[in-house]
């Protein structure tokens, strides 16, 4: 059974009234469907990828982003590819032009194998049903993923002595269900406490230069009700301080065996912040975002963005049209790395889909001991 169809019980997140996931098979079975995230929190539209280079596009300019949700389109990618052409030389080419599309997240690299694993030795004419039939499981075991991790951080808010009257998080990015296929990762222990009664608010970092923050996360804890405050990125030292932010949650895109956490460019800088004010950091994982071939974070690949990202800002205004405007004196140059290694020492507790663990390797592979002989 597809995703289409067992799916529809785990969508939880609904916009104007309508359940969605971030990526689902189309009526005709063949066509993925995808929110395009490029235009939140302006227009809602639905893109229709018919061909793997539509796939490799979409991550590549991030109509999806997210890393599980890269995870989960590349395998869908993989699938458009082998419904137009079920040949080894086809398998090769989709798998590399898929692995390109950006270098960060380890998801995109675990699920390019998952399929190239399953479909290599497969005959061809059955390949094609098989990559789909993969990537509909990637999803649900994914929205499945989030959702105890969900559970497993709720353990942890549940046990928080708030400052206040209602316990406060700070977030950066987005790791919430548009970042998945639903729930979310950092977000996911938040919704269940608001589902749950408990009184939270969050802090939400709006994350420069994409606005992750302010246009995405903002827009989905909105939709579902769940009290929030975008603030500037540079605030959250300052909240700290002042007793306002009673624990950080943030995802991650590579988190490496000795749980070095990669995650979106200045991250780490909030992780220094509640280090030193005492406060709780606490980073969902699914377990597709381990790399367990890297112990040291410095070993991973931080993906360098175009320039015009820092440089120009795009918005809407009064009238409603969407524009970007300049933020620089002519001239002046940018640069734009995406993502930050937070060292392991900075984590509080990894909040995974298996249990709570701290950021080590030996907390790892307390849940995961069929790592342990893997280097
Ligand atoms: O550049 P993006 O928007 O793909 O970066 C996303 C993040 O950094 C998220 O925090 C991370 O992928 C975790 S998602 C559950």
């Amino acid at each position: 059974m597809t995703s289409a169809g067992r799916g529809l019980y785990l969508r939880r997140m609904k916009v104007d009234g309508t359940p969605y996931r971030t990526i689902w098979l189309g009526a005709d079975g063949t066509t993925v469907q995808v929110i395009d995230q490029t235009l939140l929190p302006h227009q809602f539209v639905v893109r229709d990828w018919r061909t793997m280079e539509d796939a490799e596009r979409g991550i590549r300019t991030m109509i999806v982003r997210g890393a599980p949700l890269i995870g989960a389109a590349a395998a869908y990618g993989m699938a458009l590819a082998m419904a137009r052409d079920d040949s080894d030389a086809m398998l090769t080419q989709a798998y590399t032009t898929l692995m390109a599309s950006r270098p960060t997240a380890v998801n995109l690299r675990w699920a390019l194998d998952d399929l190239r694993n399953l479909l290599a030795p497969l005959p061809h004419a059955k390949r094609a049903d098989a990559a789909y039939r993969r990537a509909a499981e990637i999803c649900d075991e994914d929205a499945e993923i989030c959702r105890r991790i969900g559970e497993n951080g709720l353990g942890l808010i549940r046990k928080l002595k708030p400052k206040g009257d209602r316990i406060n998080a700070l977030t950066h990015c987005n790791a919430g269900w548009l970042a998945t296929v639903d729930w979310g990762t950092a977000l996911a222990p938040i919704y269940q406490a608001h589902n749950a009664g408990i009184p939270i608010h969050v802090w939400v970092d709006e994350t420069r230069p994409r606005n992750q923050g302010a246009s995405l996360t903002a827009w989905e804890l909105a939709k579902h009700g769940v009290p929030h405050t975008v603030i500037a990125d540079n605030a959250g030292g300052h909240l700290m301080q002042r007793g306002q932010v009673d624990f950080c949650i943030t995802g991650t895109d590579r988190t490496t065996r000795r749980g070095d956490v990669c995650n979106k460019i200045g991250t780490y800088l909030k992780a220094l912040a509640a280090h030193d004010n005492g406060i709780p950091f606490y980073v969902g994982l699914p377990y597709p975002s381990i790399d367990w071939t890297i112990e040291d974070g410095a070993a991973i690949p931080i993906e360098e963005r175009h320039a015009s990202e820092v440089s120009r800002i795009a918005g809407r205004t009064a009238s409603g049209e969407v524009v970007t405007v300049d933020v620089l004196p002519e001239g002046s140059p940018a640069a734009n790395p995406a993502f930050d290694v937070t060292p392991a020492r900075l984590v509080t507790a990894l909040i995974t889909e298996r249990g709570v663990c701290p950021a080590s390797e030996a907390g790892l592979l307390s849940l995961y001991p069929e790592q342990s002989q893997a280097a």
